[in-house]
């Protein structure tokens, strides 16, 4: 896993934007202020690796957001592109299974990428995990995604705030826990239903906190994304 030297390193802004000259102004903007931008299939799809290389350029960390969930040749071949791009973060999903998770790992190996799987997304409640046949309970769910994830050698998981503290207990400290779902308190929720606010993801043992409309669409992003560092560091 990249080193996580301080408060401003934990912070990933998704850079979920219609444009790269958008997402060049949010790195502008904001260079200062988080450690990583996360780049994810709204970007991607319009602008391709130059997203990436915009921050990269920017002497920032890259989180290649693209939830990969295919047969295990794809996602191995899609690892095998990310790790020669140089992204420090790629997601595929936990859903995929031993086959194809081990298949990642070994796409990954020799590389600077750390991986991540997607346990169950944080826009999903009990209503949204029933309709698909899955068991409503989230954090059983979460525990057991991630236990799969990571005995396949996957180092990192995605995850709600609330199901840090379980997945700790679980699989250890190593773990890179990437949580989104984070919400400083009276922020929008927006489509997000498994939030908490940054000290609580922090001290729950979160390593990382994804977080975009919260701060792209403050009134002052930087005055936004600097209380949030402020918010980690007290609960570090
Ligand atoms: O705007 P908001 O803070 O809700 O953005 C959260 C980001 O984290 C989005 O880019 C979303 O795609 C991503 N994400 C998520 N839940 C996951 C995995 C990624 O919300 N389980």
């Amino acid at each position: 896993m990249s080193e996580l030297r301080n408060a401003r390193d934990r912070l990933v802004l998704a850079l979920d934007v219609p444009s790269l000259d958008e997402a060049r102004r949010l790195v502008e903007e904001l260079g200062a202020e988080v450690g990583v931008f996360k780049v994810g299939l709204q970007l991607f799809t319009v602008a391709g690796p130059a997203a990436v290389r915009l921050v990269h350029d920017a002497g920032a960390r890259c989180f290649l957001d693209l939830k990969l969930h295919d047969i295990p040749a794809t996602v191995g071949h899609a690892v095998h592109a990310a790790k020669d791009l140089g992204v420090d973060y790629l997601t595929v999903h936990a859903a995929n299974g031993p086959a194809c998770l081990g298949a990642a790992a070994k796409a990954a190996e020799g590389g600077a990428t750390t991986l991540l799987a997607v346990t169950v997304l944080t826009s999903m409640d009990t209503g949204e995990l029933a309709a698909i046949g899955m068991e409503s309970d989230s954090e059983a769910a979460v525990r057991r995604l991630g236990k799969v994830a990571v005995h396949a050698g996957i180092p990192g998981l995605v995850c709600s705030p609330w199901e840090c503290a379980p997945l700790r207990r679980d699989l250890g400290e190593d773990i890179c826990l990437m949580v989104p779902g984070v919400r400083p308190a009276g922020a929008a929720a927006g489509d997000q239903r498994r939030i908490a606010t940054p000290h609580q993801a922090i001290s729950y043992g979160a390593s990382l906190l994804v977080v975009g409309r919260p701060i792209r669409n403050a009134a002052d992003p930087v005055a936004a994304a600097r209380a949030i560092v402020r918010e980690i560091d007290e609960a570090l």
